[in-house]
């Protein structure tokens, strides 16, 4: 009998696409490829859009701009689509899977919109899908929910998982620099696009929470809302606020059990405590911590993103995919867990920082306080600062229910003695909470 070879056709060769060729055509990874692969592996084609454009380590012959085409080849044993966006990519992996082809992927956006019907076209087709990269780039966080973790009930999942805002409010935090600086270095140096929206907003963020929740919990991927709060209210008075007070403010994607049904969804900045192991991820690293119920506490660490990194994560579900083609197995989808329920952010309860900027004269505070009475927020603390134009209140309160803060966020900003609201951020007390 032959032995068998594992057909590879890529889609995209920008920063990952390029990155993960140059590693599969390297001829001194070919043994350990091979060893992990069981079988030696043939990359049979790349799809680019533009076919002018030059491509060091690619054979020309390999190139082609008519992907459908490469998709549709009867020799194909796996895809990987690393072009990004929603079509034609969704249409790419659905003609694959079709044939039976697995399909490596480090879209995001497509699984979280998607990723529950392609899971189930691959189980029905006998393929593999697999997608470690599209959160976390590097850090193999989502093997591990799949298998070390599969047992363990997780109580919840919180991670930084958008490195451009990390590196943002860890530049606000060192350097004692406004959001609008910070982003403006952020685009120069790379780490944040022209229209930093779908970082600084929180979208990318979102997905990769419903991603993590989808194999934390069993919820689906069906591409429904989750809570979703950005990174661009955030001032460098907040910053320092929660620097005198112990914490760091980072962005959160947080998927976590509330009651035995519910599961609670959410990007928001927070204030961690300087002692929590999230605190201390700087930069554009990301990490994701995990709370076990027998495990406890775990976390992974390490680049979020870059051709490299990430490539790194498409190529071992590659090396999986191709393993389970030659023992003629596939890896059973997530599961669906249909007795969860989605718990919203609002019915929640956290202790908060608020903060306002205020008129700098008699009976405001009075007034403010009984703003945050008139809800049911009780005070913990309050800190005044600058005067005139320039006054300020900041609060911590005890733990309030989120949708009585907004109320209250509401009413303080109708109050004539009122100038603006300013950050209202969850705190998250303690070391490992
Ligand atoms: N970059 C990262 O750090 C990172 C991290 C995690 C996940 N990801 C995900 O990885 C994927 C790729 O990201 P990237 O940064 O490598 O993107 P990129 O640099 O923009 O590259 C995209 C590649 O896809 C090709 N392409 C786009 N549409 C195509 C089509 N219709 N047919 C054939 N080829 C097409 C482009 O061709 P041309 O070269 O001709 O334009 C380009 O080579 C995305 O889903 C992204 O979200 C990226």
């Amino acid at each position: 009998m032959d032995k068998p070879v594992i057909r590879v056709a890529v889609v995209g060769a920008g920063f990952v696409g390029s990155a993960l060729i140059e590693m599969l055509s390297d001829p001194s990874r070919h043994v350990a490829l091979v060893d992990a692969a069981t079988a030696p592996i043939e990359l049979v084609g790349v799809a680019v859009r533009d076919l002018s454009k030059h491509r060091a380590g690619i054979a020309n012959e390999l190139l082609t701009s008519d992907a459908q085409s490469l998709c549709e080849r009867e020799d194909l044993d796996i895809l990987v689509e690393v072009a990004g966006g929603i079509e034609p990519a969704r249409s790419l992996i659905e003609t694959a899977l079709g044939r039976g082809v697995s399909v490596v992927t480090a879209n995001k956006s497509l699984m979280a919109a998607c990723g529950t019907d392609l899971a189930r076209l691959a189980h029905e087709n006998g393929a593999d899908l697999f997608y470690e990269a599209a959160v976390g780039g590097g850090i193999p966080i989502l093997r591990a929910l799949r298998t070390s973790l599969a047992g363990e009930r997780i109580d919840r999942v919180m991670g930084i998982v958008n490195g451009t805002t990390n590196f943002i409010l860890s530049k606000m935090t060192s350097e004692a620099s406004d959001y609008e600086e910070v982003l403006a270095e952020a685009q120069a140096l790379g780490y944040a696009e022209a229209d930093p929206s779908a970082d600084v907003e929180a979208h990318d963020a979102a997905a990769k929470v419903q991603i993590l929740s989808s194999l934390a919990f069993g919820t689906g991927l069906y591409g429904e809302e989750i809570s979703r709060e950005g990174i661009t209210g955030i001032r460098l008075v907040d910053v320092e606020f929660a620097r005198r007070a112990g914490y760091v403010i980072k962005l959160l994607g947080v998927a976590e059990r509330v009651g035995e049904f519910g599961i609670s969804r959410r990007v928001h900045p927070a204030m961690i405590d300087v002692d929590h192991p999230l605190a201390s991820v700087h930069g554009a690293m990301n990490a994701v911590f995990v709370e076990g119920t027998k495990a406890g506490p775990l976390m992974w660490l390490g680049q979020g993103a870059g051709g490299a990194p990430t490539a790194t994560a498409v190529l071992g579900d590659v090396l999986d995919a191709a393993r389970n083609k030659v023992s003629g197995r596939h890896d059973v989808p997530f599961m669906v867990d249909t007795t969860l329920h989605s718990v919203s952010a609002g019915d929640l309860s956290s202790v908060f920082y608020i903060s306002i900027d205020v008129l700098d004269r008699p009976g405001v505070l009075a007034a403010v306080a009984g703003v945050f009475g008139n809800h049911g927020v009780s005070i913990q603390s309050m800190e005044q600062s600058g005067f005139a134009d320039e006054a300020r209140l900041s609060f911590l309160t005890h733990h309030a229910r989120s949708s009585d803060v907004d109320a209250t966020m509401q009413e303080l900003s109708g109050l004539e003695s009122v100038d603006s609201i300013g950050a209202c951020i969850r705190v998250i007390e303690g070391g490992t909470q």
